[in-house]
């Protein structure tokens, strides 16, 4: 009874104080910079006390939500631009001495749309989409049939994506009860400070078999050794220009006659990839996934007179365009072979690649058109592995 009554009490002030916010978001959206543009001294000196508030509360919100903090920067250095824009909007609107009504009407209607756009801005790094994939591999063994191989690219922990974020992925690859996870590099931006969380969030990865990684060039940028460090604490084992091979019973080994083979080659455009090391040693019988972070490592010279077999090359590296804009297309593609690795399955001119859109983001925390995405292969043992699907 007690409580009911605190609450009745506690309630109103608590609405007061959200109608409060609420209105000193409004007054910043539409006004542009704080207060700085109301006519008296007295009237600024308000606006700011409604607004300064609202903006900590906002903050606040923002850390604890797991908004990402570059985005939510973004923003508001976006309402900034937009209130100004809008103000100057306004001045033009009143010198064609339009009448009062419909300006107030166009600014209201504005205000919606810069709202409603910020909304979009704010909301626009998705959770990651799963795509589920058959991968028919000739001569597999039976007891390899069925194997479940998850896909994940590009992290980027860094400004642009934080480190809870990356947990709620691992999260979701967990809960696709994985065998093996290849994670073909880019793993930080920006510093190798961000390694630290690296390590925290792989070994969270609980695959039933194991994980394999190889560099991206962000990784190589802030640090190699750091990057193989962090990975090997998080008990991730790095094919760097290497292979490890599957038994049938499905144990680790250097080599063998039947099972798969799974290899990695260093970063083409930061490392020393070297295909024949990588593959030295692996029987044309055996069925191999090759690493390589950059797709257009299948095109290099080293790779066109190989005679080694590759049955399917898994990169990342395009982010799938990352900023698709429609009518434009994508803004970068990171390959040298314009868009023909950008997503999915490609023929290349010796193996077939799948380039995943991986998880993170460059420059800007920003994914429009091409989501961040998990990829699941199922593993069989068909005959002809040359018939590889279209993601759906
Ligand atoms: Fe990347």
């Amino acid at each position: 009874m007690a409580g009911m009554t605190l609450l009745r009490k506690v309630l109103p002030a608590l609405g007061w104080a959200v109608a409060l916010l609420l209105v000193g978001r409004l007054l910043l959206l539409v006004q542009g910079v704080p207060g700085l543009l109301w006519p008296t001294l007295l009237l600024r000196m308000a606006a700011l006390a409604v607004i300064a508030p609202a903006l900590v509360a906002e903050f606040w919100v923002a850390l604890h939500l797991n908004v990402h903090l570059p985005t939510w920067l973004l923003v508001w250095a976006l309402m900034l631009l937009y209130g100004r824009l809008w103000l100057a909007i306004r001045r033009l609107w009143e010198t064609l001495d339009t009448p009062t009504h419909l300006g107030r009407r166009a600014f209201l209607a504005g205000t919606g749309v810069v709202a409603a756009s910020s909304y979009g801005v704010v909301n626009s790094y998705p959770d990651p989409e799963i795509t589920r994939l058959p991968l028919p591999l000739q001569d597999l063994p039976p007891g390899l049939a069925g194997l479940r191989v998850v896909l994940l690219s590009d992290l980027h922990r860094g400004p642009a994506i934080n480190r809870a974020y990356l947990e709620q992925v691992v999260k979701k690859v967990n809960g696709l009860r994985p065998d093996l996870i290849l994670l073909p590099g880019d793993f930080v931006s920006k510093s190798s400070a961000y390694f630290a969380d690296v390590t925290a969030v792989l070994s969270k990865l609980r695959p039933t078999i194991a994980s394999f990684a190889t560099l991206g060039n962000h990784d190589h940028w802030e640090g190699a050794e750091a990057a193989q460090r962090a990975l090997s604490r998080a008990g991730v084992l790095l094919l760097q220009n290497r292979s490890i091979h599957l038994t049938e019973d499905r144990r680790l080994t250097m080599a063998g006659a039947r099972g798969l083979c799974l290899a990695g080659v260093d970063d083409l455009g930061a490392g020393q990839p070297d295909l024949v090391a990588a593959l030295a040693g692996v029987s044309p019988r055996v069925p191999t996934i090759l690493l390589s972070h950059n797709p257009d490592f299948a095109e290099q010279p080293s790779a066109l007179k190989s005679g080694s077999r590759v049955d399917l090359q898994v990169s990342g590296h395009t982010h799938g365009g990352q900023v698709i804009l429609p009518g434009i297309g994508p803004v970068v593609s990171g390959s040298h072979f314009g868009l023909k690795y950008l997503y999915g399955h490609v023929q290349g001119p010796r193996w077939p690649v799948f380039v995943t859109r991986g998880i993170g983001a460059s420059v800007l925390p920003l994914r429009i058109g091409s989501p961040p995405e998990i990829v699941v292969f199922e593993l069989s043992g068909q005959d002809d592995s040359s018939r590889l699907p279209e993601p759906g």
